[in-house]
């Protein structure tokens, strides 16, 4: 049985408490002398330490993280466990990198030893950069995500994922058919959606890795599981739209191949979102689909700058989730993908203040994953996942540091310069993670290049 801990952490204390795009009043609280009470994993009081301190039980443990900044943990809203070793692969736009990094390594995880030690190294690894919750799809295997909710067990930790579909245009070592996806992904739903704090996505690839038998399944296993998340990708690279195409010639466009299926709605989570046409967004805003903006992918297997300011047009809203992609994606880090997507804003004439990407890495993502009341702030009752900040962890940030005035700068200069180096520490349900030794860092039988 594992120990529920009473513990008071003080600490300057952040989050936000709406949208501060639109919000009338002020979107976030910050306490300089703050004090957050937990107990049984949830948050029972955040507020001045002035007030709450004469109130504590004498068993509730102090923890003191003064100066740092103790905010949510973040939330990744698309990340691929099964590319721990594809980060970094050279030289490629979408489907050829596919082909020739992604689909080899995936294959692996057909073994199951390897996926356990791979969801160990990724799920650590996560919470070492401050990430507290993830959106993440497996390998086709079902073990894959076995392995992954297995660990994400472990560590307590609040996950949603599942095992990719995929039924053509790959290797077969990579391939289910309609049917078994189904059943394999209706089995994963029936052991781990709601178990604790796992949650499933049926998980297509995307609609070039589908037949069309393949989409129904899918259409079917999101009629029968409500509740549970879709996630796939749309839109990335102008090669990859054209096949789409090419492949369900009697689709209007790409959107229109994953609505004939009924998977657009509420609980759909659509990766990068990069080329829509004006017909699709109005479709993603009617049914209230999930943009995922990935810069640090988009940026790296090169395929162009998701427009903010065009997705989030106020007449016809499209939820907005921000996201890493690993292993297109270049880093963990929620704060280096909110740099990458300032200058990919940048590059359009557009900015991303601190305070909309904070609030988009806590508050906003649980929004778009319909788990405020859970997760992304510290309102009475929420899961006690925080992170502990410091702005001066590296020699450039401290330099920078001496000459901030306020906390938007410092929040600013955390996004900018700050990586999982900043993460003084990550709480889940209240419980300090504890970093995996280097020494037992994955060892998965590759030999080390000399
Ligand atoms: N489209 C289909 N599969 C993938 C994937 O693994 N990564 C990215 N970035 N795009 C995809
Ligand atoms: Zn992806």
């Amino acid at each position: 049985m594992k120990k529920i801990s009473k513990i008071a952490v003080r600490a300057r204390l952040f989050w936000f408490v709406a949208d501060p795009v639109q919000a009338s009043g002020q979107a976030y609280r910050y306490i300089d002398d703050g004090l957050l009470h937990v107990e049984g994993g949830l948050v029972c009081a955040a507020g001045e330490a002035s007030e709450l301190l004469p109130q504590l039980a004498n068993d509730v443990t102090l923890i003191d993280h003064r100066p740092h900044l103790v905010m949510p943990g973040f939330i990744d809203a698309h990340i691929h466990f099964p590319q721990t070793q594809v980060i970094a692969s050279y030289g490629e736009q979408l489907l050829d990198w596919l082909q020739k990094y992604t689909f080899p390594a995936e294959m692996r995880y057909a073994d199951p030893a390897l996926a356990a030690l791979q969801a160990r190294f990724f799920v650590d690894t996560l919470l070492n950069h401050g990430t507290t919750t993830a959106v993440v799809y497996g390998s086709v295997h079902p073990q894959s995500a076995e392995a992954f909710f297995v660990e994400s067990e472990r560590a307590n930790t609040r996950m949603i994922a599942g095992k990719v579909m995929m039924d053509r245009n790959a290797p077969d070592g990579l391939l289910d058919t309609a049917q078994r996806g189904y059943d394999e992904s209706e089995a994963l739903i029936g052991k781990w959606h709601r178990r604790g704090r796992q949650l499933y996505a049926i998980t297509p690839r995307f609609a070039i890795t589908s037949t069309v038998e393949q989409l129904q399944a899918c259409g079917a296993l999101v009629k029968a599981y409500p509740d549970c998340y879709m996630q796939t990708h749309i839109s990335e690279n102008l090669r990859e739209i054209e096949l789409a195409q090419s492949l369900f010639p009697a689709a209007a466009d790409y959107t229109d191949i994953y609505d004939t299926y009924g998977l657009l709605g509420p609980r759909s989570l659509f990766g990068h979102c990069i080329h829509l046409s004006e017909r699709e967004l109005a479709r993603f805003s009617e049914t209230q689909s999930v943009a995922v903006f990935c810069p640090t992918s988009n940026l790296f297997i090169g395929s162009g700058l998701f427009d903010w300011a065009k997705v989030a047009r106020k007449d016809r809203p499209v939820p907005i989730a921000l996201a890493t992609d690993v292993g297109g994606g270049t880093s963990y880090s929620m704060l280096q993908t909110a740099a990458e997507a300032y200058k990919v804003l940048q590059l359009q004439g557009q900015s991303l203040s601190a305070l909309t990407a904070f609030y988009t890495m806590t508050l906003g993502n649980a929004k778009a994953l319909q788990l405020q009341d859970k997760i992304g702030s510290f309102e009475r009752g929420c899961e006690a996942d925080f992170v502990v900040l410091d702005a001066h962890a590296t020699p450039v940030m401290a330099h920078r540091m001496r000459c901030a005035r306020d906390l938007l700068e410092e929040l600013f200069i955390l996004m900018t310069l700050g990586d999982d180096r900043a993460i003084a520490a990550t709480y889940v349900m209240g419980e300090r993670h504890v970093p995996m030794p280097a020494e037992t860092a994955v060892s998965t039988g590759e030999a080390a290049i000399p």
